[in-house]
Parts: structure tokens; sequence; C-alpha cells
């Protein structure tokens, strides 16, 4: 039986990688059945709607998103398209693995991350008003609801996967109410995992130690602003933004996306690199329960990734973007001579 699942390609490169992974998913023999729908400045330019009605029923169909980047306009126009699917169908965990590519020159070989953001309230809320003339205030919501959920979400996967340690990340001594709120929910939800060393640190001196030492971490769990920052400052240990893999994902309904934007300096130029995008489409075939097919293509991932020359500018290679995705094509069925490794 064929997977249904809502396709939005985005805007930007969002087209082009989408269509680049939409054929190596389809060439691992999985059966795909894809609902496609524009979202954004292109949805209102056709449907005078920026998040269409038929794309919010498609997902409450299929229940599962494949989502390209969306350019979301700066200090005005229409709010993040990302965070309002956030909210809509309550993806209230950002889960973004952090982890190596062979062959991709970097600061620190082997890191291997998990980072685990609430999705769904702090500043991202959006909640902005002016007061007088020339003093804004903008609202951090913190809830003992969502803050216990998204502790309870990294306790769970931790115990799961045989991970070790959690450091919840906060900004508790000078918010000491929401911050607060925020460590008080994860000690409580800690103390039904004995098994998981649970530690906190405060998010300035996580970024200092996360850069001089990031194998002290193993998980890392904290609301919605500082994993924005935290998540692409840990992007950048293992090749940046264009390699980076993110779910989101609510009780009901998960939406898979690249961590990168829509890029717009290399839009339709055959550059970009699909491998977020792909790194993404691989948690969702494991949330779909076709492993072998997700092992697949990392394997194929992995044995491209060996041969430079089969890469995309960006990771130093000089393929284009649906060359690229040829090459992991190749690989995946055997693969030519090219193919295996240059070492
Ligand atoms: P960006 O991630 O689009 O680009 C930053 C830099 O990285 C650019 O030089 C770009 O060429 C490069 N880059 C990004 N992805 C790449 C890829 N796959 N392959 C090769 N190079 C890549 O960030 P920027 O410029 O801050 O944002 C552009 C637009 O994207 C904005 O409108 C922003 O709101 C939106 N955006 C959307 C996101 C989403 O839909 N999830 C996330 C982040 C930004």
């Amino acid at each position: 039986m064929a997977h249904k699942i809502t396709l939005i390609p985005g805007d930007g490169i969002g087209t082009e990688v989408t269509q680049a992974v939409v054929r190596i998913l389809e060439a691992t023999g999985v059966k795909f059945e894809w609902e496609t729908f524009l979202a954004g400045a292109e949805a209102f330019e056709k449907y005078h709607e920026y998040i269409p009605k038929e794309l919010i029923e498609s997902i409450e169909r299929t229940h599962v998103g494949l989502k390209g980047p969306i350019g979301t306009p700066v200090g005005g126009g229409f709010s993040s398209i990302n965070v309002q699917l956030r909210k809509k169908f309550e993806l209230y965990a950002n889960f973004r693995p952090i982890q190596n590519l062979p062959h991709v020159p970097t600061r620190y070989p082997d890191v291997d991350l998990i980072i685990v953001r609430e999705n769904t309230e702090s500043l991202y809320s959006g909640i902005e008003h002016e007061v007088v003339p020339g003093v804004v205030e903008s609202l951090k919501i913190i809830t003992e609801k969502a803050s216990t959920r998204i502790a309870k979400f990294a306790f769970a996967y931790a115990k799961k996967n045989g991970r070790k340690k959690i450091h919840a990340i906060h900004k508790a001594n000078i918010m000491k109410l929401s911050d607060g709120l925020f460590l008080r929910c994860a000690r409580t939800v800690a103390q039904s995992y004995p098994e998981i060393t649970y530690a906190e640190h405060i998010v300035d001196n996580a970024c200092m130690q996360l850069v001089m030492n990031p194998y002290q971490y193993d998980m890392l769990v904290m609301e919605n602003l500082y994993g924005d920052i935290i998540s692409d400052l840990c992007a950048a240990f293992v090749g940046g933004l264009g390699l980076v893999p993110s779910a989101n994902l609510g009780e009901q309904c998960a939406i898979f996306e690249a961590v990168h934007g829509s890029a717009p300096d290399i839009a339709g130029k055959n550059l970009a690199n699909p491998t977020a995008l792909l790194r993404s489409s691989l948690l969702m075939l494991h949330h779909l329960g076709e492993h072998d097919a997700a092992e697949k293509i990392r394997v194929a991932l992995e044995a491209v990734y060996r041969n430079r020359d089969l890469l995309t500018k960006d990771a130093g290679g000089k393929a284009g973007t649906s060359e690229f995705a040829d090459s992991i094509i190749a690989a995946m069925q055997g693969g030519p001579q090219g193919l295996k490794p240059s070492i």
C-alpha cells in the first residue's frame, strides 16, 4: 500500500531539493502517493491564502508532511508558514540530530548530538504589540503543559534510544519565572528517569561550552528560541545548514523539513544541496516504519559523500542538484565504479 504524504515543495530552492528527494525516495521501491500543495507567497498569488485550506485538509488526512523551505518576509508581511503549521498541528517537538557525514571537512569529527526544541511557544509565539510609539512589547509564553510535554518527549526518546545524558538549556537566572517554570518541569520529568543523567546549563554558557567541546553533550532540551539558535550553531559542527535534518513531531501529525531556508541567492540554478531534506526524509521513512529504505539511502548517501566530485558546490564538489540525486540513486542500485570510495 502506498504511503500518502502531503508534499509542500516551498519556494526558492525548495522545488529543486524536493524534486531531487522525491526521485530518490521513489527509487527505493517504497510506494508513495504525493499530495502536493503550494504555501506562502506563491500560494497567496494563486489562491489568496498563504496556507490553502486544501493543504490543511491534506495533512489532516495523511498525518505526514514533507516540506521544502518557504521564505518569510523580514520585519513585516505574513507570519512564518512554518510556525503556523507547527501551531496548527501541535507539532510540539522539533527534533534535530546533528551527525557528521564522511569526508565533509568540519571542526569536529564524530559529533553525535540530539537537539530537542519546544516548538509551540516562548518568544516564537510572535505575540507583539506597540505599547506607545517607540516602545514594543513581545511576550514570552512558557506553560507547564508544553514544558512537561517536551521534557517527557526528550527523556522517552533518550530511554528508547540508549542516550545517557540530557542537558536542559535555560536562562532562569534572569527569566526566573518563565525559564524557572521550564526547568521545574524538566526536573520533575527527570526524576522518573534515574538511569539518564540530568544537568542544566545557562544558554550563553552552553553556546561557549558547545563550541569548546561538543562531546560533553549527548541530548539537549530547550524552549523554542534557544533551540532555534543553538540548533543552527550545532549544524556548523557537521558542515552547515545544507546538511542537517529536522522533524516536527506531534501526537497526530509529523512534518519533516530541512533546517535551511529558501536560499534565494542560488534558487533556480541547480546549485542547491538536497542533503538536509534527504536526511529529513530518512527521519520520515523511520516514522513510516520503512527502516530498510531509510538504511539503503543512508548507505548510498555516505558512499556518494566519499567522492567529492559527486557533491554539490557548497560541499566542495562540482555536481548540480539533479546530478547529485542521480549519484545517490546509482549508489542505491549497486552503483557505478565512480561511486567507490575515492580514498
Ligand atoms: P538560507 O538558509 O536560505 O541561506 C543561507 C545561506 O546558505 C545562503 O548563502 C544559501 O545559499 C545557503 N544555503 C542554504 N541552503 C542551502 C542548500 N540546501 N544548498 C546550498 N546552499 C544552501 O537562509 P536565509 O538567507 O537567512 O533565509 C532565506 C529565506 O528562507 C528567508 O525568507 C527565511 O525566512 C526563509 N527560511 C525558511 C525556513 C524554512 O522554511 N524552514 C528556515 C529558515 C529560513
